[in-house]
């Protein structure tokens, strides 16, 4: 294993980070996502070196690094605000990282080339940070922080401050660098896009501790328990397994009746998970034997940018449906329209 966290726990006045046992493999790309407060700046600023864990230990390529110094651990910190210095040239800035290693210039010169291009900074070199975006001043950032070639890179909320168009070239620039160098990152993020887009492994934190670590698709579609669907936004329903069919559990809730791949046995109480996005959308019955098609009434809509959060009565049971403002343009939909969700029976799952 490349990074491995060991029991590792920390008390910071009245936060503790607790048992957090984490095993990451080398060019793994780790988002860690959970509520503020839950302990991910502490998480990455432990492994980084700023806080001595009471208990545990960490190792870093078969290497003990617990009690090593910040500098000896060769891990690099992106933030949120990119921390250039606003009186040197982005090259300077990157610069500043290679001083400790007392390379000779021919070899820094090319090594900054490099990866400049590689984040496509290169026509930027000779300007100040002020003069930049702020999706050219995190790809600068970026560079200064793997111009070391750090063993493990840590990202600290690095694209929140990026606009959506930005932050889509963002993430699609960093996962190519990180796959072609084998670059082990964690990335602490809020944004639930970061997760999908970038994540072989999602680690979830509440009140100090790891609640479930898994794919995205784990994470979201198999939450563990209901702390963690609730953060990651899954309907959940209570139900009771009355029948099989064929190759499905039949559920029973309210007054109404899913269809789910998962097993249970019959006559047990389950809790139901059903992702909104995997739902959609339409205003006829579609009858067909994989999916189920419940009829219920839209209560409340919220617009996002490009999709609608739909609040759907579905004989007194709440369903949050997520679809894009184009779907509910076509089927001209209201506050009060009577529709259909669709939803497949794999993707009623059970908790
Ligand atoms: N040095 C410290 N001393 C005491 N408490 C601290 C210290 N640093 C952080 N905390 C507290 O520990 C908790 C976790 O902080 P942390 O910064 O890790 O949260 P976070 O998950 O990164 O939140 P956010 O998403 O808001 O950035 C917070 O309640 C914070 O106030
Ligand atoms: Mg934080």
């Amino acid at each position: 294993m490349f990074l491995e966290i060991k029991d590792i726990n920390i008390t910071l006045g009245k936060f503790y980070l607790k048992n957090i046992d984490l095993n990451i493999e080398k060019g793994e790309y780790v988002t860690i996502i959970g509520p503020s407060g839950s302990g991910k700046s502490i998480l990455l600023e432990t492994i980084a070196g700023f806080y001595k864990p009471e208990k545990g230990e960490i190792y870093l390529n078969n290497e003990n690094i617990t009690n090593k110094s910040i500098e000896s651990r060769h891990i690099s910190i992106v933030y949120q605000d990119y921390m250039l210095f606003p009186h040197m040239t982005v090259y300077e800035n990157i610069m500043y990282g290679l001083k400790k290693y007392n390379k000779n210039k021919i070899q820094n010169d090319k090594d900054i080339n490099e990866i400049s291009k590689l984040l496509k900074i290169d026509h930027l070199l000779q300007r100040k940070p002020l003069t930049l975006s702020g999706g050219e001043m995190q790809r600068a950032s970026i560079a200064r922080a793997l111009i070391v070639k750090p063993k493990l890179l840590l990202m600290d909320e690095a694209f929140s401050a990026l606009d959506y168009k930005i932050k889509k070239e963002m993430r699609k620039l960093l996962r190519d660098v990180a796959k072609k160098y084998q670059i082990t990152v964690l990335h602490v993020t809020h944004d639930f896009d970061d997760v999908w887009a970038l994540a072989d492994k999602t680690v979830l934190l509440k009140f100090g501790k790891i609640l479930q670590v898994g794919t995205p698709e784990e994470i979201f579609s198999q939450p563990k328990n209901e702390c963690v669907a609730d953060f990651v936004g899954t309907n959940i329903l209570n139900g009771k397994v009355i029948g099989k069919e064929k190759n499905l559990t039949v559920l029973g809730i309210n007054n109404f009746k899913l269809y789910s791949t998962d097993t249970a046995n019959i006559g047990d109480d389950v809790r139901i998970t059903v992702r909104p996005e995997n739902i959609t959308v339409a205003v006829n019955y579609e009858e067909d034997s994989a999916q189920n098609c419940i009829n219920g009434k839209i209560e409340k809509i919220e617009k996002r940018d490009y999709l609608m959060d739909l609040k759907v009565n579905v004989n007194g049971v709440k369903f949050i449906v997520i679809i894009t403002s184009n779907a509910y343009e076509k089927l001209n939909l209201d506050i009060g329209s009577d529709i259909y969700l669709i939803i497949k029976a794999l993707n009623i799952n059970l908790l």
